[in-house]
C-alpha cells in the first residue's frame, strides 16, 4: 500500500512539474522523475483478476519430457549427410541431394505415424516451380507434411515448420556441400521431434509438422503449403516457422543457451488500406494476429518444462532476411518466426573454407543438440496449448457510438468454446495482456473501464481449462 502511495505521488509530482515547466517553457530535463508512470501506477486496481501464465498440464509436461537431444542429433547428423539439400540438387540420387532428403524425412515420419492409430498421415505434395530468379530451370519444389488429425468437428489446423533446403555462398551453386545443419536442419529437426512425441496423442485441433524445400530459392515450398491450405479452407489458427534454431552461441562467442527469439509482425500486410487506418486511429498496431500469437506462445512456452526465455520480437524478421512464416502471413495466416539470439554469420550460406584460421561453413559441429531440444519445448508447448485450446474468437467488435467510461465487446459465439470466454486487458504500454475478466458462455460483455485508457481482447475458454489467444476488437 505504501509502495503504491509513494509511486503515485512520484507520478503526481512529475505531472505537477512537468505543466509548471512546460509553461516556463523550462526544458522537461531540468528535473529528473522520481521513476517513470504507468497507468498501472496511477490505476492498480482495474477490473478482473490479475493473468497467471497457463502452465503445462500434466499431458503436456510428459510430452515434452520425451523431446530428445540425442534423436535431434541424430537427426541433423543425417540431414547433412545427403551432403547437399539444395533445392536445384539431384532429385533421384538416394544418396545425395535433396530428393533423398526429402525421401528420408517421409520415411521416418511415416514411422512415427505408426503410434498414431491412424490419426497421423504423411504426404508428400509438390508442384513445378517455372523459372524464377533463382530457379533457372522448371524445378520439382516437394514438401514434407505430417499431419496429425484433431479430434474436434472443424477445418482448424496449426502447422509448424522448417526448411530442408541449403545453399552455399553462390545461391545457385548446387553441386558443393552445403550442410545445412543449423539452417535449416535444426528447424526441421524441431518439425520432425515433435511429430515423433506428439503422434500417440490426441489434439482437439488438428497438428501439422512440415519440412518445406525451396526457402533459399524465393521461399516456394512454404508458399505453395500456405496457398494450398487456404485453397482448401483450412482455417490456420497459428503457424510457427524454425529457422536457424541450431545454435546458442554468437560470432564473439556470446552465448544465450536459455534464450529464443521469436519474430512477429505489427500491422498486417494484408490489410486493406482502411483497415489499417482504422487500427492505427485506435492504436492497434501492435495487435495484429502475429502479436497475439506472439504473446500467446511466450505466455505458454516460458516454464520448467522448456527453461527458456521467448523474446517477442516487434518485427517480421531480421533485417535483410525473410523466412516462411512470410508465405503464412501472406495468406493472412498467423505466423512467427523463431531463430537463435546470436547468430553467427561465418555458419551461414557461406561455402565451407577456412579463411585466416576461421571456420566458415554451416557445420554440424556448431549445433548444439540441448539447445535445439528446447527449442523444441518451446514449440511444443505452444502447439499443444493451441490445438487443446478453442480457437480464437472471431469477429470481435467494440461498441463505438458514445462517449462513456464502459467499455461494450461483441463476438462470435462457437460451440467450441466449451469454457466460455474472458476478457483480458492491458495498459496501452505493457507488452503482455495483464488482467482477465471472466464473462462465461455469452457473445458480448460490458466492462467498467474505459476503452481510451487500456488495451481489450477476448479470448476462448475450453472446458479442459486451456484459453486461446485473445483477439483485439475493432469498432463495429
Ligand atoms: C541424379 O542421380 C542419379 C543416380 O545417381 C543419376 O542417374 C542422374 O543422372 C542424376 N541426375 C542429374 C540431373 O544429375
Ligand atoms: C465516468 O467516470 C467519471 C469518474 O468516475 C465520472 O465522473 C463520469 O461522470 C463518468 N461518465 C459517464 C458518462 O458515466
Ligand atoms: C456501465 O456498466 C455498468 C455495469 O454493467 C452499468 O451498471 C452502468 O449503468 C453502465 N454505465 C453506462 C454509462 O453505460
Ligand atoms: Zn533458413
Amino acid at each position: 500500500m505504501l509502495k503504491i502511495r509513494q509511486v503515485l505521488f512520484a507520478c503526481l509530482v512529475f505531472t505537477q512539474q512537468a505543466s509548471a515547466s512546460a509553461s516556463a517553457s523550462a526544458s522537461i530535463h531540468s528535473f529528473a522523475p522520481p521513476g517513470l508512470c504507468t497507468l498501472a501506477d496511477i490505476w492498480p486496481q482495474g477490473p478482473g483478476h490479475t493473468l497467471v501464465p497457463q502452465r503445462p498440464d500434466a499431458e503436456l509436461t510428459k510430452i515434452l519430457a520425451q523431446i530428445d537431444p540425442a534423436r535431434i542429433k541424430a537427426t541433423i547428423t543425417k540431414l547433412v549427410s545427403f551432403g547437399t539439400r539444395h533445392t536445384l540438387s539431384n532429385q533421384t540420387d538416394p544418396m545425395r541431394g535433396v530428393g533423398a532428403a526429402r525421401d528420408w524425412i517421409a520415411a521416418e515420419l511415416r514411422s512415427y505415424a505408426t503410434a498414431s492409430n491412424g490419426r497421423m498421415t504423411v504426404s508428400v505434395p509438390s508442384y513445378v516451380q517455372p523459372p524464377a530468379t533463382r530457379i533457372p530451370t522448371d524445378t520439382v519444389i516437394s514438401n514434407v507434411v505430417a499431419t496429425l488429425r484433431g479430434s474436434e468437428e472443424s477445418n482448424r489446423a496449426y502447422v509448424i515448420s522448417g526448411h530442408y533446403d541449403t545453399r552455399v555462398s553462390d545461391p545457385l551453386n548446387f553441386m558443393d556441400d552445403g550442410p545445412g545443419a543449423n539452417d535449416d536442419a535444426s528447424g526441421v529437426a524441431v518439425s520432425m521431434e515433435l511429430a515423433r512425441v506428439f503422434a500417440g496423442h490426441v489434439p482437439k485441433a488438428t497438428m501439422m509438422f512440415a519440412a518445406v524445400a525451396g526457402e533459399e530459392q524465393g521461399l516456394f515450398g512454404s508458399n505453395f503449403l500456405a496457398t494450398s491450405l487456404k485453397e482448401a479452407g483450412v482455417d490456420v489458427q497459428g503457424m510457427l516457422n524454425n529457422d536457424i534454431v541450431g545454435s546458442s552461441t554468437g560470432d564473439d562467442g556470446t552465448r544465450a543457451p536459455f534464450d529464443i527469439r521469436m519474430f512477429a509482425q505489427g500491422i498486417p500486410t494484408t490489410e486493406t488500406a482502411a483497415e489499417t487506418a482504422k487500427r492505427v486511429s485506435i492504436g492497434g498496431e501492435n495487435d495484429s494476429p502475429a502479436r497475439q500469437l506472439g504473446r500467446f506462445v511466450a505466455e505458454v512456452s516460458q516454464n520448467p518444462s522448456t527453461k527458456m526465455g521467448v523474446h517477442i520480437m516487434y518485427r517480421p524478421d531480421r533485417y535483410l532476411r525473410g523466412g516462411d512464416h512470410l508465405s503464412f502471413l501472406k495468406q493472412g495466416f498467423p505466423a512467427v518466426r523463431f531463430t537463435e539470439p546470436h547468430e553467427n554469420f561465418a555458419h551461414q550460406h557461406q561455402d565451407i573454407r577456412v579463411v585466416d584460421g576461421v571456420q566458415f561453413g554451416d557445420l554440424i559441429e556448431f549445433v548444439d543438440f540441448d539447445f535445439v531440444a528446447r527449442v523444441a519445448r518451446v514449440n511444443g508447448a505452444a502447439l499443444w496449448s493451441l490445438a487443446q485450446a478453442p480457437g480464437t474468437p472471431k469477429d470481435v467488435v467494440i461498441a463505438n457510438k458514445v462517449l462513456g467510461n464502459n467499455s461494450t465487446l461483441s463476438w462470435t459465439a462457437d460451440t467450441g468454446a466449451d469454457g466460455g470466454y474472458e476478457i483480458v486487458w492491458r495498459a496501452t504500454d505493457e507488452p503482455f495482456w495483464s488482467h482477465v475478466i471472466p464473462v462465461g458462455q455469452t457473445n458480448t460483455a460490458t466492462v467498467q473501464m474505459s476503452k481510451d485508457n487500456v488495451h481489450f481482447g477476448v479470448r476462448s475458454v475450453g472446458k479442459n481449462g486451456f484459453r486461446s489467444p485473445a483477439t483485439f476488437p475493432f469498432p463495429g
